[in-house]
């Protein structure tokens, strides 16, 4: 099917779809950039009728939506909403599905549940046959919390779904500055020729938060901060700053691209761990001026030994990045909310200029909260000194923000993604081989930890993380850019 003609989400009435993707949905609609026959079904355990289901809705998108919810555009996509309520583990919920898609044309469908329900869903949609072509479905993470799970997920889906047919979300591909990383590296010359080891010193990736785990102790309490930001958000953004330049931008050549890169990540052995990871655990503390709570006085909250903070010094094992560290960080209750990540390229050979240090070139690229794009070089101040040159490091600066200030509203990563999931694109989708090699990598230290009895070290609320992560990089004489 070119395109679908029913969308059905399955966790309707969860924080996801409230926040996310109703309102994405709406906001394509306001834009015309849905195919205007397209249903969007909700599926829940909820009893509603439709139009308690539409009320539930309109809430959310105005919410999200403020002063860019149009009343007229509302309505419009109101008509498309149907509620299909039922038990996802039940079969004769399918039955009242398969009704409501009759007459619709190929389905969309969309798992915005528990991972849990994931298999019981994928054979309530076969049983009534809604598992053939050219019907395609959505995933969440987490697709499973190791390798081995995931592959059980992966392939009870592929029962009935093959793999062009089914596309796994994760959301950061969305974003806006995360895909303009592969037009930043393939649509300029500059870059791509210093793109290796010969000049690049490390690249840091940090995604910070200031939020602590929101309500959702219990899930975060099961996965932590490896399984839930770095096994996905971070080693994809490692796989679009190092992988090799794909030879067209189909959903093939991509990904391909990516998973070599994930094949390459050196296995962090054991005896390594202490060196190379670090995990923490907030403790009481002021972030965002407020005081919070520490991560087991959180509401639903217990003693654990989850991490709520991660940094990894890691490796690639090929030509272009050998010997070069890529340093991952992230973690929950940080001093501010900032994506970034920093190429740091290697000092000049030789200074010509007596008396002035020269700092090293640094590409900053940010992706959160402002986009910005920012190139660190060294330069001559205006001034006469004697017997020489003074210089001073200034940075040359993008603001996306405004470049495109004609663009009215920052676009919600989903919106994309949903827009290209209905266009049947994949290459902002992961692929089975990529998710499996990225559990395989991370389970290796979740084990390790385990094995080796490292427990996460407490760091305060509003701390850059726990003391270690400091040593971490100064070890190799580096040290974190905030
Ligand atoms: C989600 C994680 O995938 O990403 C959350 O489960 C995290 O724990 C979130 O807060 C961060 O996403 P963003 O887009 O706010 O950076």
């Amino acid at each position: 099917m070119a395109v679908p003609g029913a969308f059905v989400i399955f966790g309707a009435t969860g924080d996801l779809a409230r926040r996310m993707l109703f309102p994405s949905l709406y906001f394509l609609d306001a834009d015309g950039l849905l195919p205007w026959d397209l249903k969007i079904i909700g599926a829940a355990r909820s009893k509603l009728t439709d139009q308690q289901f539409r009320a539930e809705v309109e809430e959310s998108v105005r919410a999200r939506a403020g002063s860019f919810f149009s009343k007229e555009a509302w309505e419009g996509f109101s008509k498309r909403l149907v509620y299909a309520g039922g038990d996802a583990s039940d079969g004769a919920s399918y039955i009242a599905l398969r009704e409501k898609l009759s007459g619709a044309g190929g389905a969309l469908f969309y798992l915005s549940t528990s991972p849990a329900l994931y298999i019981p869903i994928v054979r309530g949609l076969a049983s009534q046959g809604l598992t053939v072509e050219p019907n395609r479905i959505i995933v969440e993470k987490p697709i499973g919390k190791s390798r081995a799970t995931c592959e059980a997920i992966n392939t009870a889906i592929a029962e009935h779904f093959s793999e062009p047919r089914t596309f796994r979300i994760d959301h950061y591909l969305g974003k806006e500055t995360v895909q303009n990383l592969i037009a930043l590296r393939f649509g300029n010359a500059l870059f791509e020729p210093l793109w290796n080891r010969h000049n690049i010193d490390h690249v840091q990736i940090t995604v910070a938060e200031t939020l602590g785990v929101e309500g959702r102790f219990a899930y975060y309490d099961e996965y932590g901060a490896t399984r839930d930001m770095v096994q996905n958000h971070l080693l994809q953004l490692l796989c679009l700053i190092a992988m090799e330049p794909p030879s067209n931008m189909r959903a093939e050549s991509v990904r391909s691209e990516k998973v070599k890169v994930l094949r390459s990540l050196r296995p962090i052995h054991d005896a390594e761990l202490a060196q190379k990871t670090v995990r923490g655990q907030y403790t009481r503390g002021v972030t965002d001026g407020k005081s919070v709570p520490g991560y087991a006085e959180e509401e639903g909250g217990k003693a654990s030994d989850t991490e709520t903070f991660v940094a990894i010094c890691a490796h690639l094992d090929n030509w272009r990045w050998a010997g070069v560290p890529f340093y991952l960080r992230t973690g929950k209750r940080l001093p501010s909310r900032f994506s970034q990540i920093t190429i740091q390229f290697k000092n000049v050979p030789h200074s010509i200029f007596n008396g002035s240090a020269l700092l090293a070139n640094r590409l900053t690229i940010t992706l959160q909260p402002e986009e910005s794009i920012a190139l660190t070089i060294m330069n001559k101040t205006p001034t006469l000194t004697q017997g020489g040159y003074e210089l001073q490091p200034l940075s040359l600066n993008l603001s996306l923000l405004d470049a495109f200030k004609g663009e009215k509203r920052r676009r919600i990563a989903y919106e994309r993604l949903l827009l290209e999931a209905i266009s049947d694109n994949s290459t902002l989708f992961v692929r089975r081989d990529e998710a499996e090699a990225a559990w395989l990598w991370v389970d290796r230290i979740i084990e390790g930890w385990s094995r080796t009895g490292m427990k996460p070290a407490p760091y305060q609320a509003g701390s850059w993380g726990p003391a270690g992560a400091f040593a971490l990089t100064e070890r190799n004489g580096h040290s974190w850019y905030e």
